[in-house]
Protein backbone atom coordinates (compact mmCIF):
# COMPACT_ATOMS: atom_id res chain seq x y z
CA UNK A 1 0.00 0.00 0.00
CA UNK A 2 1.41 3.02 -0.77
CA UNK A 3 1.78 6.21 1.62
CA UNK A 4 -1.26 8.07 0.55
CA UNK A 5 -3.82 6.05 0.08
CA UNK A 6 -5.78 5.67 -3.30
CA UNK A 7 -9.54 6.48 -3.04
CA UNK A 8 -11.97 5.53 -5.49
CA UNK A 9 -15.08 7.59 -4.32
CA UNK A 10 -18.27 6.52 -6.17
CA UNK A 11 -20.71 9.28 -5.17
CA UNK A 12 -23.76 7.81 -6.98
CA UNK A 13 -27.53 9.44 -6.74
CA UNK A 14 -29.12 12.01 -4.82
CA UNK A 15 -28.17 12.61 -1.90
CA UNK A 16 -24.79 10.81 -2.65
CA UNK A 17 -22.42 13.29 -3.98
CA UNK A 18 -22.95 16.11 -0.98
CA UNK A 19 -22.73 13.34 2.00
CA UNK A 20 -19.28 12.17 -0.26
CA UNK A 21 -18.32 15.74 -0.44
CA UNK A 22 -18.66 16.59 3.22
CA UNK A 23 -17.13 13.58 3.94
CA UNK A 24 -13.57 14.32 1.58
CA UNK A 25 -13.24 17.36 4.10
CA UNK A 26 -13.33 14.97 6.81
CA UNK A 27 -11.00 12.99 5.36
CA UNK A 28 -8.52 15.28 4.31
CA UNK A 29 -8.50 16.64 7.90
CA UNK A 30 -7.11 12.94 9.21
CA UNK A 31 -4.86 12.43 6.42
CA UNK A 32 -3.77 12.43 2.92
CA UNK A 33 -5.77 10.81 0.34
CA UNK A 34 -5.51 10.55 -3.38
CA UNK A 35 -9.47 10.25 -4.93
CA UNK A 36 -10.69 9.57 -8.09
CA UNK A 37 -14.25 9.66 -8.90
CA UNK A 38 -16.21 7.74 -10.84
CA UNK A 39 -19.76 7.06 -11.84
CA UNK A 40 -22.17 5.07 -10.63
CA UNK A 41 -25.53 3.46 -10.34
CA UNK A 42 -28.32 6.02 -11.82
CA UNK A 43 -25.46 8.62 -13.05
CA UNK A 44 -23.78 5.75 -14.34
CA UNK A 45 -26.97 5.29 -16.29
CA UNK A 46 -27.51 8.27 -17.71
CA UNK A 47 -23.85 8.62 -18.93
CA UNK A 48 -23.18 5.14 -20.22
CA UNK A 49 -26.73 3.12 -20.13
CA UNK A 50 -25.45 0.84 -17.33
CA UNK A 51 -25.30 1.07 -14.11
CA UNK A 52 -21.52 -0.14 -13.97
CA UNK A 53 -18.81 -0.18 -16.98
CA UNK A 54 -15.94 -2.02 -16.82
CA UNK A 55 -13.57 0.52 -16.40
CA UNK A 56 -15.42 1.68 -13.22
CA UNK A 57 -14.78 -2.15 -11.79
CA UNK A 58 -11.22 -2.10 -12.94
CA UNK A 59 -10.45 1.44 -10.82
CA UNK A 60 -12.07 -0.12 -7.58
CA UNK A 61 -9.60 -3.08 -8.27
CA UNK A 62 -6.74 -1.03 -8.23
CA UNK A 63 -7.40 1.00 -5.65
CA UNK A 64 -6.83 0.58 -1.70
CA UNK A 65 -10.46 1.25 -0.92
CA UNK A 66 -13.83 2.70 -2.49
CA UNK A 67 -15.85 5.17 -0.66
CA UNK A 68 -19.71 5.18 -2.06
CA UNK A 69 -22.18 7.61 -1.89
CA UNK A 70 -25.75 5.65 -2.03
CA UNK A 71 -27.15 4.64 -5.54
CA UNK A 72 -31.27 4.99 -6.71
CA UNK A 73 -34.09 6.85 -7.73
CA UNK A 74 -37.55 7.81 -8.87
CA UNK A 75 -36.50 8.90 -12.42
CA UNK A 76 -34.88 5.58 -13.20
CA UNK A 77 -37.56 3.50 -11.36
CA UNK A 78 -40.09 4.85 -13.09
CA UNK A 79 -38.32 3.91 -16.63
CA UNK A 80 -38.15 0.42 -15.39
CA UNK A 81 -42.18 0.45 -14.70
CA UNK A 82 -42.39 1.25 -18.25
CA UNK A 83 -39.67 -1.28 -19.47
CA UNK A 84 -38.75 -3.82 -17.18
CA UNK A 85 -35.24 -5.15 -19.03
CA UNK A 86 -34.02 -0.91 -18.49
CA UNK A 87 -31.13 -0.71 -16.21
CA UNK A 88 -31.41 -0.51 -12.92
CA UNK A 89 -29.34 1.83 -10.86
CA UNK A 90 -28.58 -1.21 -7.65
CA UNK A 91 -27.59 -3.12 -10.20
CA UNK A 92 -24.27 -0.77 -10.18
CA UNK A 93 -24.08 -1.73 -6.21
CA UNK A 94 -24.56 -4.98 -6.74
CA UNK A 95 -21.84 -5.45 -9.32
CA UNK A 96 -19.20 -3.96 -7.77
CA UNK A 97 -19.74 -6.15 -4.19
CA UNK A 98 -20.01 -9.19 -6.65
CA UNK A 99 -16.81 -7.94 -8.63
CA UNK A 100 -14.74 -7.06 -5.50
CA UNK A 101 -15.87 -10.31 -4.07
CA UNK A 102 -17.30 -8.52 -1.04
CA UNK A 103 -18.84 -11.38 0.77
CA UNK A 104 -18.90 -9.88 4.34
CA UNK A 105 -20.66 -6.71 4.86
CA UNK A 106 -20.23 -5.41 8.67
CA UNK A 107 -22.99 -2.70 10.21
CA UNK A 108 -22.22 -1.96 13.41
CA UNK A 109 -24.97 -0.32 15.46
CA UNK A 110 -24.23 1.27 18.31
CA UNK A 111 -26.83 4.29 19.16
CA UNK A 112 -24.52 7.33 19.95
CA UNK A 113 -25.12 8.53 23.78
CA UNK A 114 -26.53 11.83 22.79
CA UNK A 115 -29.45 10.22 20.62
CA UNK A 116 -30.60 7.94 22.83
CA UNK A 117 -33.62 10.08 23.05
CA UNK A 118 -33.89 9.59 18.90
CA UNK A 119 -34.96 5.90 19.41
CA UNK A 120 -37.98 5.04 18.89
CA UNK A 121 -37.64 2.07 21.96
CA UNK A 122 -38.14 3.07 25.36
CA UNK A 123 -34.65 4.51 27.09
CA UNK A 124 -33.76 1.38 29.14
CA UNK A 125 -34.31 -0.78 26.27
CA UNK A 126 -31.81 0.75 24.24
CA UNK A 127 -29.48 1.34 27.19
CA UNK A 128 -26.32 -0.81 26.31
CA UNK A 129 -27.09 -1.48 22.63
CA UNK A 130 -23.86 -2.00 20.96
CA UNK A 131 -23.92 -5.25 17.88
CA UNK A 132 -22.58 -5.74 14.62
CA UNK A 133 -24.42 -7.32 11.96
CA UNK A 134 -22.08 -9.66 9.83
CA UNK A 135 -24.13 -9.84 7.01
CA UNK A 136 -23.28 -12.69 3.45
CA UNK A 137 -22.75 -10.14 0.61
CA UNK A 138 -22.41 -12.04 -2.14
CA UNK A 139 -24.87 -14.89 -2.68
CA UNK A 140 -28.08 -16.21 -1.82
CA UNK A 141 -31.29 -15.11 -3.37
CA UNK A 142 -29.70 -11.97 -4.36
CA UNK A 143 -27.47 -13.43 -6.88
CA UNK A 144 -29.31 -17.17 -7.71
CA UNK A 145 -31.42 -17.89 -10.86
CA UNK A 146 -34.56 -15.82 -11.31
CA UNK A 147 -36.26 -15.35 -14.06
CA UNK A 148 -39.87 -15.25 -15.51
CA UNK A 149 -42.29 -17.92 -16.99
CA UNK A 150 -45.07 -18.45 -18.86
CA UNK A 151 -46.93 -20.97 -16.79
CA UNK A 152 -50.01 -20.60 -14.31
CA UNK A 153 -50.65 -16.78 -15.83
CA UNK A 154 -47.02 -16.36 -15.32
CA UNK A 155 -44.73 -16.70 -12.86
CA UNK A 156 -41.51 -15.26 -11.34
CA UNK A 157 -38.82 -16.89 -9.29
CA UNK A 158 -36.12 -16.86 -7.23
CA UNK A 159 -33.49 -19.00 -6.46
CA UNK A 160 -31.53 -19.34 -2.78
CA UNK A 161 -28.67 -21.19 -3.00
CA UNK A 162 -25.37 -21.47 -0.21
CA UNK A 163 -22.46 -23.55 -0.62
CA UNK A 164 -20.44 -25.14 2.71
CA UNK A 165 -17.49 -22.72 1.44
CA UNK A 166 -19.54 -19.64 0.82
CA UNK A 167 -21.19 -19.92 4.72
CA UNK A 168 -17.85 -21.02 6.22
CA UNK A 169 -16.39 -17.65 5.19
CA UNK A 170 -18.92 -15.23 6.31
CA UNK A 171 -18.92 -17.09 9.60
CA UNK A 172 -15.21 -17.18 9.81
CA UNK A 173 -15.32 -13.50 9.65
CA UNK A 174 -18.24 -13.34 12.16
CA UNK A 175 -16.47 -15.03 14.85
CA UNK A 176 -12.87 -12.98 14.09
CA UNK A 177 -15.31 -9.81 14.52
CA UNK A 178 -16.48 -11.15 17.23
CA UNK A 179 -13.13 -11.96 19.37
CA UNK A 180 -12.15 -8.51 18.41
CA UNK A 181 -14.96 -7.18 19.94
CA UNK A 182 -14.65 -8.64 23.15
CA UNK A 183 -13.63 -10.81 25.82
CA UNK A 184 -16.67 -12.51 26.13
CA UNK A 185 -17.69 -12.79 22.51
CA UNK A 186 -21.08 -13.85 21.59
CA UNK A 187 -22.09 -15.12 18.44
CA UNK A 188 -26.09 -15.17 16.87
CA UNK A 189 -26.36 -17.16 13.90
CA UNK A 190 -30.09 -16.60 12.20
CA UNK A 191 -31.68 -18.16 9.62
CA UNK A 192 -34.69 -20.30 8.67
CA UNK A 193 -34.11 -23.59 9.41
CA UNK A 194 -37.58 -24.84 10.26
CA UNK A 195 -38.32 -24.12 6.78
CA UNK A 196 -35.36 -23.70 4.11
CA UNK A 197 -33.06 -26.27 2.96
CA UNK A 198 -30.61 -23.38 2.52
CA UNK A 199 -30.66 -22.67 6.24
CA UNK A 200 -30.48 -25.85 7.36
CA UNK A 201 -27.02 -26.42 5.95
CA UNK A 202 -26.12 -22.61 7.00
CA UNK A 203 -26.66 -24.40 10.64
CA UNK A 204 -25.01 -27.69 10.31
CA UNK A 205 -21.89 -25.06 9.00
CA UNK A 206 -21.81 -22.79 11.60
CA UNK A 207 -21.94 -25.57 13.92
CA UNK A 208 -18.83 -27.25 12.46
CA UNK A 209 -17.58 -23.64 12.24
CA UNK A 210 -17.75 -23.07 15.78
CA UNK A 211 -16.02 -25.78 16.64
CA UNK A 212 -12.51 -24.15 15.77
CA UNK A 213 -13.61 -21.15 18.25
CA UNK A 214 -14.26 -22.57 21.20
CA UNK A 215 -14.26 -19.37 23.68
CA UNK A 216 -17.00 -18.30 21.08
CA UNK A 217 -20.27 -18.56 22.64
CA UNK A 218 -22.98 -19.60 19.79
CA UNK A 219 -26.86 -19.56 19.71
CA UNK A 220 -28.74 -19.86 16.40
CA UNK A 221 -32.62 -18.00 16.41
CA UNK A 222 -34.93 -18.51 13.68
CA UNK A 223 -34.93 -14.78 11.36
CA UNK A 224 -38.92 -14.09 12.42
CA UNK A 225 -37.83 -14.71 16.23
CA UNK A 226 -34.71 -11.99 15.83
CA UNK A 227 -36.43 -9.39 14.37
CA UNK A 228 -38.78 -9.58 17.72
CA UNK A 229 -36.01 -9.84 19.84
CA UNK A 230 -33.78 -7.06 18.51
CA UNK A 231 -37.20 -4.34 19.38
CA UNK A 232 -37.52 -6.36 23.07
CA UNK A 233 -34.06 -6.79 23.72
CA UNK A 234 -31.13 -5.10 21.74
CA UNK A 235 -28.62 -4.82 24.27
CA UNK A 236 -28.37 -8.73 24.67
CA UNK A 237 -27.14 -9.16 21.12
CA UNK A 238 -23.59 -9.25 20.63
CA UNK A 239 -22.52 -10.36 16.76
CA UNK A 240 -25.22 -11.37 14.48
CA UNK A 241 -24.12 -13.71 11.43
CA UNK A 242 -26.81 -14.45 8.93
CA UNK A 243 -27.35 -14.63 4.93
CA UNK A 244 -28.23 -12.03 2.11
CA UNK A 245 -31.42 -10.99 2.48
CA UNK A 246 -32.64 -11.82 6.28
CA UNK A 247 -29.10 -9.34 6.89
CA UNK A 248 -30.80 -6.49 4.75
CA UNK A 249 -33.95 -7.28 6.67
CA UNK A 250 -32.41 -6.76 9.95
CA UNK A 251 -29.69 -4.56 9.17
CA UNK A 252 -32.46 -1.97 8.42
CA UNK A 253 -34.58 -2.78 11.30
CA UNK A 254 -31.24 -3.04 13.66
CA UNK A 255 -30.33 0.87 12.07
CA UNK A 256 -33.54 2.28 13.12
CA UNK A 257 -33.00 1.72 16.85
CA UNK A 258 -30.05 4.42 16.83
CA UNK A 259 -32.92 6.60 15.90
CA UNK A 260 -32.31 7.27 12.23
CA UNK A 261 -30.86 5.05 9.53
CA UNK A 262 -29.22 8.63 8.94
CA UNK A 263 -26.91 7.20 11.22
CA UNK A 264 -25.90 3.82 10.22
CA UNK A 265 -22.32 3.05 8.36
CA UNK A 266 -20.88 0.10 6.81
CA UNK A 267 -18.03 -1.92 5.68
CA UNK A 268 -18.08 -4.43 3.07
CA UNK A 269 -15.06 -6.94 3.09
CA UNK A 270 -13.48 -9.67 0.82
CA UNK A 271 -10.24 -11.38 0.43
CA UNK A 272 -7.48 -10.53 2.33
CA UNK A 273 -5.69 -7.37 0.95
CA UNK A 274 -8.18 -6.91 -1.22
CA UNK A 275 -10.28 -3.56 -1.00
CA UNK A 276 -13.07 -2.84 0.57
CA UNK A 277 -15.94 -0.94 -0.23
CA UNK A 278 -17.83 1.57 2.55
CA UNK A 279 -21.03 2.96 2.16
CA UNK A 280 -23.72 4.48 4.76
CA UNK A 281 -26.50 1.70 5.24
CA UNK A 282 -28.88 4.65 4.16
CA UNK A 283 -29.86 5.40 0.67
CA UNK A 284 -30.22 7.94 -1.58
CA UNK A 285 -32.67 10.04 -0.39
CA UNK A 286 -33.79 11.88 -3.96
CA UNK A 287 -36.82 13.90 -1.54
CA UNK A 288 -34.44 15.68 -0.02
CA UNK A 289 -31.29 15.73 -2.57
CA UNK A 290 -29.69 19.22 -3.28
CA UNK A 291 -31.25 20.83 -0.86
CA UNK A 292 -28.17 20.77 1.84
CA UNK A 293 -30.01 18.97 4.47
CA UNK A 294 -28.42 15.55 3.95
CA UNK A 295 -27.38 13.98 6.98
CA UNK A 296 -23.48 13.08 6.36
CA UNK A 297 -22.88 11.26 9.27
CA UNK A 298 -23.44 7.74 8.19
CA UNK A 299 -21.25 8.50 5.11
CA UNK A 300 -18.44 10.48 7.59
CA UNK A 301 -18.68 7.33 10.28
CA UNK A 302 -18.26 4.39 6.72
CA UNK A 303 -15.10 6.87 6.20
CA UNK A 304 -14.00 5.89 9.85
CA UNK A 305 -14.36 2.02 8.92
CA UNK A 306 -12.59 2.31 6.06
CA UNK A 307 -9.27 3.66 7.60
CA UNK A 308 -9.85 1.12 10.53
CA UNK A 309 -10.53 -1.76 8.27
CA UNK A 310 -9.32 -1.07 4.89
CA UNK A 311 -6.32 1.13 5.65
CA UNK A 312 -5.08 0.02 8.60
CA UNK A 313 -5.37 3.64 10.25
CA UNK A 314 -7.40 3.10 13.28
CA UNK A 315 -6.23 6.25 15.49
CA UNK A 316 -7.65 8.24 12.26
CA UNK A 317 -10.91 6.12 12.65
CA UNK A 318 -11.13 7.19 16.31
CA UNK A 319 -10.93 10.72 15.57
CA UNK A 320 -13.53 10.88 13.43
CA UNK A 321 -16.11 9.10 15.40
CA UNK A 322 -15.06 11.04 18.16
CA UNK A 323 -15.91 14.29 16.39
CA UNK A 324 -19.08 12.58 15.44
CA UNK A 325 -19.84 11.99 18.68
CA UNK A 326 -19.09 15.13 20.37
CA UNK A 327 -20.87 17.31 17.54
CA UNK A 328 -24.33 15.12 18.46
CA UNK A 329 -23.05 16.13 22.31
CA UNK A 330 -23.35 19.72 21.21
CA UNK A 331 -27.34 19.63 19.70
CA UNK A 332 -26.14 19.61 16.42
CA UNK A 333 -29.09 17.76 14.41
CA UNK A 334 -30.11 17.73 10.71
CA UNK A 335 -33.86 17.67 10.27
CA UNK A 336 -33.83 13.74 10.13
CA UNK A 337 -32.51 13.45 14.11
CA UNK A 338 -34.35 16.68 15.22
CA UNK A 339 -36.92 16.44 17.60
CA UNK A 340 -37.12 20.07 18.85
CA UNK A 341 -36.29 18.85 22.39
CA UNK A 342 -33.96 21.13 24.47
CA UNK A 343 -30.51 22.13 23.54
CA UNK A 344 -31.11 21.10 20.18
CA UNK A 345 -30.34 22.91 16.84
CA UNK A 346 -31.39 22.31 13.40
CA UNK A 347 -28.43 22.61 11.26
CA UNK A 348 -27.76 21.58 7.43
CA UNK A 349 -25.13 19.50 5.87
CA UNK A 350 -22.52 22.33 5.80
CA UNK A 351 -22.86 23.19 9.30
CA UNK A 352 -22.43 19.73 10.60
CA UNK A 353 -19.65 19.30 8.26
CA UNK A 354 -17.68 22.01 9.33
CA UNK A 355 -18.69 21.13 13.25
CA UNK A 356 -17.14 18.10 12.84
CA UNK A 357 -14.00 19.24 10.98
CA UNK A 358 -13.22 21.67 14.20
CA UNK A 359 -13.55 19.02 16.43
CA UNK A 360 -11.28 16.63 14.19
CA UNK A 361 -8.73 19.54 14.01
CA UNK A 362 -8.76 20.24 17.69
CA UNK A 363 -7.47 16.78 18.51
C1 LIG B 1 -28.44 -2.34 1.21
C2 LIG B 1 -29.44 -1.94 0.15
C3 LIG B 1 -29.16 -2.74 -1.11
C4 LIG B 1 -29.32 -4.20 -0.78
C5 LIG B 1 -30.03 -2.36 -2.34
C6 LIG B 1 -29.91 -0.88 -2.65
C7 LIG B 1 -29.71 -3.20 -3.54
O1 LIG B 1 -30.73 -2.13 0.60
O2 LIG B 1 -27.23 -2.12 0.98
O3 LIG B 1 -28.86 -2.85 2.24
O4 LIG B 1 -30.43 -4.75 -0.81
O5 LIG B 1 -28.31 -4.83 -0.46
MG1 LIG C 1 -30.86 -2.72 2.63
Amino acid sequence: MSETSRIVVLAGDGIGPEIVDATRQVLDAVGEFEYTEHLIGGASIDEHGVALTDEVTEACKASDAVLLGAVGGPKWDEAVAKDPTAPRPEQGLLGIRKALGLYANLRPVKPSPALIDSSPLKKELIDGTDLLVVRELTGGIYFGDSGRRDDNGGTAYDECAYSVPEITRITVAAFEAARQRSDSPRVTSVDKANVLESSRLWRETVKQVAEGYPDVELDHMLVDNTAMQLVSRPADFDVIVTENLFGDILSDEAAMLTGSLGMLPSASIGAEGQPGLFEPVHGSAPDIAGQGVANPLATMLSAAMMLRYGLGRGEAADRIEQAVDTVLASGLRTPDLYSGAEGENKAGTAEVTAAVLAEVGQR
